[in-house]
């Protein structure tokens, strides 16, 4: 292999690192940071020297800070390296816009740096991540820049979605975080970079001749990338209906994918070139019309087991806001200009699923009329897998023909690897300061200017969307306009 793997790149980083985690007290610091950096402790993944805090404004000591960085630990966890991890995680209060609690923080890294004896040492990292609301992106940002920066080390910031609500809210984030940090300096989380399968897009496509061959238009006839979950919004309405299914998973996660599956080779594995590319592909995405678009928002099932979307009480009860949605769209370049792309996603639907799926041109056979398509399928979730429809003989004295797959279903070949959560993909690759699987500011540019159009008709001309029932596949409709707009042939 000529490219390192994640392993060789941490086993060589072991600066003395501080890792402050603001919003400690949160969902997402309980949920997935801390035990994506007790993943890493307990493989060896951390640098050495790594001391941890939290940062919040809720008031708790130590050993509640604790229960709770704990909490969301697997079952199994080492009793005795859970300990030594609890051991370099402290807590400090303090609000989100006072100097002095910020200035109590800087002190308490500083007293820890000292009693390391690496207080001097100029190849110390500071990483402060975000796991916050964006309503305190920047008042954080703005008083970590003044109170706790390290001019005499390296600094590292990683914030988390939502980047803004649309191109001007965005462009006007990007210029309070650019005028605070370099852009090396900052990590712009989508945690679908770090899935297994994402990351397994690019090594699919270009270390394998016969992938890269026919991916193109002349051999694709339509692409779907598809997000499904079987639940709706239970207990984040409030949230959702700010921001609704096209800001909260199309804009970031599915559009991530598609620039992977869709951009020309990169020049160098380097994350500028990588991003490079990404941007490039971006830039010849046309804005969605919205009549490109099916729109849809749940209703509670017949027999009332199941809630609508409108029956949360933090939810308006006149809320237009989509719970699913289904584009078409265009990449208006030689590779692919003619090969539609229809992105969907939905909450309460009838199953949990992410995936990629590309369905080939018709097969041009004198022997063979009619046939059914080939069709190229990523799952990134729940499964890890990769399947090729094939069509093959009917096994046994029939000559008919079968529809099969050649079929890489992580879970039977690499049974005995386990697949890191991204968030652990993600922090290690913010320890090693590579920013290929972080977004880009002129990326994160692009995406908005293909989503803002369509997001302000919608809510300018108050579009209503069409119910669907909860654990159904979507509104009626959905499979026609996959066909219709797509030209996809169920095979
Ligand atoms: P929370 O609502 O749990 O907020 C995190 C912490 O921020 C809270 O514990 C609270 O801490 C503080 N906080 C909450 N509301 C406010 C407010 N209005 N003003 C100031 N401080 C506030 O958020 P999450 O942890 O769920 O999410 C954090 C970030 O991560 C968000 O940007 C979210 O979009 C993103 N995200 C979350 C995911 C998840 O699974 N939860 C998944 C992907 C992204 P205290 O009061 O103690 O200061
Ligand atoms: C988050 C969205 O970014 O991604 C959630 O805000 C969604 O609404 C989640 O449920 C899906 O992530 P995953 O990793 O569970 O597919």
């Amino acid at each position: 292999m000529s490219f390192a793997c994640h392993l060789d790149k941490a086993a060589q980083n072991d600066e003395p690192t501080t890792i402050v985690v603001f919003g400690a007290s949160g969902d997402l610091a309980k949920k997935k940071t801390f035990p994506a950096l007790f993943h890493l402790y307990q493989n060896g993944l951390l640098p050495k020297r790594t001391k941890i805090f939290g940062y919040a404004r809720t008031q708790m000591d130590h050993a509640e800070f604790h229960k709770r960085v704990v909490s969301h630990f697997k079952s199994d966890a080492d009793k005795e390296k859970v300990s030594e991890f609890l051991a370099i995680c402290k807590y400090v209060s303090g609000k989100y816009d006072v100097d002095d609690d910020f200035e109590r923080l800087r002190a308490e890294i500083d007293a820890a740096e000292a009693d390391e004896n690496v207080n001097t040492l100029p190849d110390r990292v500071h990483v402060y991540y975000m796991a916050l609301p964006p309503s305190v992106f920047v008042s954080v940002a703005t008083h970590i820049k003044k109170n706790v920066y390290d001019e005499s080390c390296v600094n590292r910031i990683i914030i988390e979605k939502p980047f803004g609500h649309d191109s001007e809210s965005s462009k006007q984030l990007s210029q309070d975080i650019g005028a605070l940090f370099e852009e090396k300096e900052v990590f712009r989380i989508d945690h679908y970079l770090g899935k297994e399968m994402v990351k397994n897009i690019m090594t699919l496509r270009f270390a394998n001749v016969f992938y890269e061959a026919v991916w193109n238009r002349h051999y694709v006839s339509n692409i779907q990338i598809t997000f499904k979950e079987p639940f709706g919004t239970e207990g984040r309405g409030g949230y959702f209906d700010e921001f609704g299914i096209i800001r909260d998973v199309m804009q970031n996660h599915l559009l991530q994918v598609l620039s992977i599956v869709a951009m020309n080779q990169p020049k160098t594995l380097d994350a500028e070139d990588i991003r490079d590319r990404k941007t490039e592909v971006l830039r010849r995405i046309l804005p969605i019309q919205l009549e490109d678009t099916l729109l849809g928002q749940y209703v509670g099932t017949h027999d009332g087991s199941k809630p609508g979307y409108k029956d949360d009480d933090t939810v308006p009860k006149d809320s237009n806001t989509p719970t699913f949605a289904q584009c078409v769209m265009h990449v208006d370049n030689d590779r692919w200009r003619g090969v539609p792309w229809v992105i969907k996603a939905g909450k309460a639907l009838d199953e949990a699923k992410m995936l990629i799926r590309i369905q080939f041109k018709d097969m041009p056979s004198a022997l063979f009329p009619n046939l059914a398509r080939n069709e190229l399928v990523i799952q990134v979730s729940p499964k890890e897998a990769v399947y090729l429809k094939t069509i093959v003989k009917k096994p046994g004295l029939s000559t008919r023909l079968a529809m099969s797959e050649l079929d890489l279903t992580y879970s039977k070949r690499y049974h005995d690897i386990k697949i890191p959560d991204a968030y652990a993909t993600l922090i290690l690759d913010v320890l090693n300061g590579d920013h290929s699987n972080f977004v880009r500011s002129d990326e994160l540019e692009e995406a908005w200017r293909i989503f803002t159009p369509l997001l302000h008709k919608i809510e300018d001309e108050s579009v209503v969307p069409f119910p669907y029932e909860y654990g159904s596949r979507g509104p009626k409709g959905v499979d026609e306009f996959t066909s219709e707009r797509a030209n996809y042939k169920r095979t």
